[in-house]
């Protein structure tokens, strides 16, 4: 029996945009939308590590929660358009280091990859190797990470996004996303100088906005700062998307982004509570105001303590 699903919330936003958000199963939701009717979707599936959600249960058998991977990818590329973006979020366990890469095997029976880009959230760059046209005076360490304590496994500083296409020929606005040249004898030796910026590449780095505190300014454990999917959507090119989706919608990093770009936004979710979040904080976002942390470039994460003596046993198997 199909299940219809009417929207839970629609806020209106920048530039005559909408966002329509929707609580339950985004597996119903896909199947309500028309094929080859969204331009861009981005989003972060759960991991299936056990992170403790509101309501969903994070704790699949790998087999099916590879199954179920398989199913909703398969239904992003029905709604997918030809020239589409999915750009998919995910991330790995020190100590299990294949489940982003097994997430990607899941999806590649229905899609193309096209790019893998490399979610810094923690870098530290040594002076001496910077060269003298980056100013550093000394070592520069940025960004925060979960330290773990192990032997074994290094401290977790990136996450994947693998951006699937559904025949790899997607145009992508890379100068959306330009960096200046350094030095501007490279514009003329690479050709591809736009107005002195070129292609920022695929390792962004992104840290977490600053919050003071947890429970009020991010109440979800697994959530992407609203950066991030702005940048895949201004890469795929804001001019070439008439509907945006994010499918586990969770605080609603990516219907925010939407808001302040004046972009169509479609999602699901199943929690009511992170949703009913995600409508305040596109509203907040459609009324050009700033959400609690923004633009910081230092944050707290609840699950990214410092490692106390009391946490240090449940880490040392690095997980
Ligand atoms: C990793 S979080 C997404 C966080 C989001 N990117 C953000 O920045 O807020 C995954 C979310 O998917 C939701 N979820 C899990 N299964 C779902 C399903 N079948 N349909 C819709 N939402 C689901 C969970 O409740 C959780 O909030």
């Amino acid at each position: 029996m199909p299940v219809i699903l009417n929207p839970y919330r629609v806020v209106p936003a920048r530039r005559n945009s909408e966002a329509e958000f929707y609580l339950g199963d985004c597996l119903e939701l896909f199947k309500q939308l028309e094929p080859q009717s969204v331009d861009v979707i981005v989003t972060s599936p759960p991991y299936n590590m056990g992170v403790r959600y509101s309501t969903y249960q994070d704790t699949l058998t790998q087999t099916d929660y590879l199954q179920w991977t398989s199913r909703w990818v398969e239904a992003a590329a029905r709604v997918l358009k030809a020239d589409g973006s999915l750009f998919l979020n995910v991330g790995t366990r020190p100590s299990d280091p294949w489940t982003a890469l097994d997430v990607a095997q899941a999806a590649r029976t229905h899609l193309r990859l096209q790019n893998i880009i490399h979610w810094i959230k923690s870098i530290a760059i040594d002076h001496d190797s910077a060269g003298i046209g980056a100013g550093l005076t000394r070592n520069l360490a940025v960004g925060h990470y979960k330290p773990i304590n192990s032997d074994r496994f290094l401290n977790d500083c990136h996450e994947f996004v693998f951006h699937f296409t559904p025949s790899a020929n997607t145009n992508l606005d890379r100068l959306a996303l330009g960096v200046p040249y350094q030095d501007p004898s490279n514009i003329a030796r690479w050709r591809t100088g736009g107005e002195g910026i070129r292609c920022r590449g695929n390792t962004w780095f992104i840290p977490y906005e600053t919050i003071q505190r947890r429970d009020r300014d991010r109440p979800h454990p697994a959530t992407f700062p609203s950066r991030l999917p702005e940048q895949c959507l201004r890469l795929h090119g804001l001019d070439r998307i008439g509907l945006a989706m994010d499918p586990f919608t969770g605080l609603g990093s990516t219907a925010v982004a939407c808001a302040r770009l004046g972009l169509n936004f479609v999602g699901a979710e199943l929690d009511e509570g992170y949703l009913a979040e995600a409508v305040e904080r596109v509203e907040v976002a459609a009324a050009g105001r700033e959400l609690p942390g923004r633009g910081a470039a230092r944050m707290r994460k609840a699950d990214l303590r410092p490692v106390t003596a009391s946490s240090k046993a449940s880490k040392a198997s690095g997980a």
